[in-house]
């Protein structure tokens, strides 16, 4: 199946490793044109650096998330690099943590404010093509108890009720909203490798609840985000995509 990716303009937050680095990578091996960002510079660099195989338009700047106007400008700066924007995806986290209101507030301006100013930023760009689509990411932590009342798994689950909202307003102007929610993803560098090392019950136990007996990885995200970011998914909007290989468990109607 022809996927349609070919020549569309892509902007994702945080690809210079797992999920976001993936989603990037193969978007771009579709023959997508790519702006991401990240922090670290020298990951920034060394991700386009190695992206530039794709033989596509490779653009990665060094942008905080958190940092709302800086966020902003390279949004609006990388679609008009771009030539425009078909798909966006806000896949930055500040990840979890159990800080009290300084979890809460990190979570909502990172994650929360960084998806709602990226789709308001990009929205006219979105507009504009022949089938916009944004695909949030979120997490099955939103959809099921999970470790502790977090600020990380509440701001995700609103996440959720956004875009299905969103997602009712913007197809009618040919932009789709769809949301991704992962179950937990094993990858070098990742917050489940953290885990591994520091509290290694915890990281058997939840494999162990795992119907694989295996953890995810970014690669089998990263295919769906680009099935719902894509032309093949014209008929989709709203939805959000567990993708945990059967870690929830509740019955899904
Ligand atoms: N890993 C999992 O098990 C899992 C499960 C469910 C959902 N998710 C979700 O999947 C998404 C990706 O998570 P991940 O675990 O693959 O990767 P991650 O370790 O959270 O890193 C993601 C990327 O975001 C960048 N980043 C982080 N904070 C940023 C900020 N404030 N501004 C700009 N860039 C920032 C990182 O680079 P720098 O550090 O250089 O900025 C990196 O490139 C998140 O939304 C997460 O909640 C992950």
């Amino acid at each position: 199946m022809d996927l349609g990716l070919r020549g569309r303009k892509a902007i994702i937050t945080g690809a210079t490793r797992g999920i976001g680095r993936r989603i990037a990578d193969l978007l771009a091996s579709e023959g997508c044109d790519i702006a991401f960002c990240a922090r670290k510079a020298e990951q920034v660099a060394e991700t386009a650096r190695d992206m530039e195989r794709h033989r596509v338009q490779i653009h990665g700047s060094v942008v905080h998330v958190r940092d709302a106007e800086a966020y902003k400008a390279w949004l609006e700066g990388a679609a008009e690099t771009l030539g425009g924007c078909d798909i966006f995806i806000p896949n930055v986290s500040a990840g979890g943590g159990m800080e009290g209101e300084k979890s809460w507030y990190r979570n909502f301006e990172i994650d929360l404010m960084g998806t709602v100013r990226g789709c308001e930023a990009l929205m006219p760009a979105l507009e504009e093509s022949d089938g916009g689509a944004i695909v949030f990411i979120s997490t099955t932590a939103a959809v099921e108890t999970f470790l502790a009342p977090m600020a990380y798994n509440a701001i995700k689950a609103a996440l959720i009720t956004y875009a299905k909202q969103l997602s009712q307003t913007t197809f009618r102007n040919n932009v789709r909203v769809n949301t991704v929610s992962p179950g937990p993803i094993y990858f070098e560098g990742g917050s489940w490798e953290q885990i591994r090392a520091d509290n290694e019950r915890l990281y058997n136990s939840t494999v162990a609840q795992q119907p694989s007996g295996r953890m995810g990885t970014p690669e089998e995200v990263a295919r769906c985000v680009a099935f719902l970011a894509s032309p093949a998914a014209s008929w989709v909007n709203g939805v959000n995509l567990i993708v945990d290989g059967g870690f929830t468990k509740r019955v899904q109607f």
